[in-house]
């Protein structure tokens, strides 16, 4: 696995090797990511991932500094995978000068949910994703993956592929869980033990609100202000729990249709935020 820091040898190491196949990171690497990895190695013709922590997406409050970084078990991991090139800028690699000209999302798909709550978050995650595409696929198309974990991230990303008609295609990846059922992240390394046998109810309580959204007369409101206040019982600290379409991550109108909907959350337990969805 070649590793290149800076921009140049990232585009020397791929000049002439075909069609860029790229999962992006911000390491502390899982079964999650490298599931991503492995799922995007047959599709195109050399590997890449990248692992930076890209402190545009992170307010002033939140763990940029405390972000988990695990260096040598990544690069392990990623090599074990099947990567051939392991993109690492620094800061100044990537951001030589303030990072100014911004990639600013539709606000009606990434100022609600997660950009609700983490005001500019999304601003962040396009303009560092924009810039590492220019990094990687500077010699032409290819494919990135990215996982459905991040539901409402994998939206935003494929509209701005979209629209700016770039000529990458976004492929969607299976979110992985422990076998609890709780949704692997690296945040969940700052879950004590007592906190990390709780943390399977978020997704519990996406299960059930599913499942009663789809009942005749559901009324999705008060489903979703009892989902939030039956975690809230048990200790947590619920930024939103809701059910939406699929399509633009708007609430139902009229009859929720099974089959279009998708149950979005987001809470804290103790200091740590975690989030999980569920198509339905
Ligand atoms: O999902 C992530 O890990 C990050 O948001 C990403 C896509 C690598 C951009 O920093």
């Amino acid at each position: 696995m070649h590793i290149a820091h800076s921009i140049a040898d990232l585009r020397s190491a791929l000049a002439g090797r075909g069609r860029p196949a790229f999962v992006p990171t911000m390491g502390n690497l899982h079964d999650g990511h490298i599931a991503l990895v492995r799922q995007a190695k047959p599709l195109g013709d050399v590997m890449v991932s990248s692992i930076f922590v890209n402190r545009l997406q992170f307010l002033p409050h939140e763990d940029f500094d405390s972000y988990p970084r695990t260096w040598e078990a990544d690069c392990a991991k990623l090599e074990a995978a099947g990567c051939d090139v392991l993109f690492a800028p620094r800061e100044h690699d990537l951001y030589p000068e303030p990072q100014t000209f911004k990639v600013h999302p539709d606000p009606l798909l990434a100022d609600i949910l997660e950009g609700h709550f983490r005001p500019g978050f999304f601003v962040g995650v396009s303009t560092v994703v924009m810039k590492l595409f220019a990094c990687v696929f500077a010699g032409g198309a290819g494919t990135a993956v990215f996982g459905r974990k991040d539901y409402q991230q994998l939206m935003v990303i494929r509209q701005m592929a979209r629209q700016f008609a770039l000529p990458i295609d976004i492929v969607a990846g299976d979110t992985r869980r422990a076998e609890d059922g709780l949704a692997l992240s690296s945040r969940n390394g700052y879950l004590s033990p007592t906190e990390r046998a709780e943390a399977v109810q978020l997704s519990r309580a996406l299960q059930a609100l599913a499942s009663a959204a789809v009942a005749v007369g559901a009324d999705l409101p008060t489903l979703e202000a009892q989902a939030a206040a039956a975690l809230r019982a048990r200790g947590w600290q619920p930024d939103y729990l809701t059910v939406r379409q699929r399509a633009n991550l708007l609430a139902p109108e009229g009859t929720p249709q099974a089959g279009t909907l998708v149950a979005l959350g987001a809470a804290r337990l103790g200091s740590t935020r975690l989030i999980d969805n569920l198509e339905f």
